[in-house]
């Protein structure tokens, strides 16, 4: 029986990968890779492709769209999960690789429930990853949190009502997903007197990394997906 690991590559620079990630990567007969479709199709991907060698391994990538359309994933999910088993079962080893950390808004959970659910006798062990979160702090030069200070992390996609009470209670707030809410939560920040206490950072880690504290620059931009928002009191 083959074992399933869901492995973090972290947020773009291929130094960022763990050790154990890079060597479960380089051991594991299938690598299946996620993608949103369009431009970022193989940004895990692209990650590791230094570490792949395609004669041995065989490289699978998985479609599932920017959507929150349950109806169109779900079926996307059963189908990566049966694969990944179908590999597993015939003595495989499978790395499922997520950008960051891959018990961090990722790709992988739902299919992680569903090899739970169908296939209990399947192996998953976790490869932690360094999240976009602590790469973007270290690119910003900003501590996420000193002595009691705390810590929020939410998708700036969630409603409005939530994340004002998270701006307002917490020491600092990261707003993952920002790319098409920016204008929203720049409202927000205005309103709150928080427009010069963040850091916007783009693709960390990545050739194109950006890391922007001028917030009006951005308002009206179509902005990149690889993006975050860290407002620090
Ligand atoms: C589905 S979440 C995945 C988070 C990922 N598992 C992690 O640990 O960083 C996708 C969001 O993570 C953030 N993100 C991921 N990679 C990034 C990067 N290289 N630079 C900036 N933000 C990134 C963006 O906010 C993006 O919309």
């Amino acid at each position: 029986m083959g074992k399933v690991f869901a492995v973090g590559v972290g947020p773009g620079d291929p130094e960022l990968l763990t050790r154990k990630a890079e060597r479960v990567i380089r051991e594991a007969a299938v690598i299946v890779a996620p993608s949103a479709g369009g431009d970022d199709a193989s940004y895990a991907l692209s990650i590791v492709q230094q570490f792949l060698d395609p004669k041995r391994q065989e490289i699978v990538v998985h479609t599932f769209p920017m959507t929150r359309d349950q109806e169109v994933l779900n079926p996307l999910r059963l189908q990566a999960a049966r694969e990944i088993a179908g590999h597993a079962a015939a003595g495989r080893d499978v790395a499922f690789i997520t950008i960051g950390d891959p018990l961090l808004y990722s790709t992988f959970q739902p299919i992680f429930r569903i090899l739970g659910e169908e296939f209990p006798h399947i192996a998953v062990e976790f490869v932690p990853g360094i999240s976009s979160i602590s790469a973007a702090a270290s690119a910003a030069s900003l501590p996420l949190a000193l002595a009691d200070e705390s810590v929020a992390i939410l998708p700036a996609t969630t409603d409005e009502a939530k994340i004002l009470k998270t701006l307002m209670e917490f020491d600092t707030v990261v707003l993952l997903k920002i790319s098409r809410a920016f204008d929203r939560v720049y409202e927000m920040l205005l309103r709150l007197k928080l427009d010069d206490k963040a850091v916007f950072v783009r693709r960390v880690g990545s050739a194109d990394e950006e890391v922007i504290f001028d917030m009006r620059s951005l308002v009206g931009k179509k902005l990149d997906y690889l993006s975050l928002l860290i407002v620090k009191k």
